[in-house]
């Protein structure tokens, strides 16, 4: 089973964890979720109008359209 989810943030979420701070994911593309692995890095290239897929060699693919219902974050 498999689904399709928009991420639209590009940046990590700070969390206080005792007296640590951990980084999550906000972007969708960390190797190592939850956590955030510097992955956002290739969405900072990213047209805020327009909707991309990424393949598992981290190459960015543009979609024709950028489908206003897929449920997002
Ligand atoms: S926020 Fe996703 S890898 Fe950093």
């Amino acid at each position: 089973m498999a689904r399709i989810v928009k991420f639209v943030r590009a940046a990590p979420i700070a969390v206080s964890v005792g007296r640590e701070t951990k980084y999550l994911c906000g972007c969708g593309l960390s190797a190592i979720h939850p956590y955030c692995d510097g992955s956002h890095e290739l969405a900072t290239l990213e047209d805020p109008g327009k909707l991309y897929w990424y393949d598992t060699d981290g190459n960015c693919h543009e979609l024709p359209d950028n489908f206003h219902k897929i449920r997002g974050e």
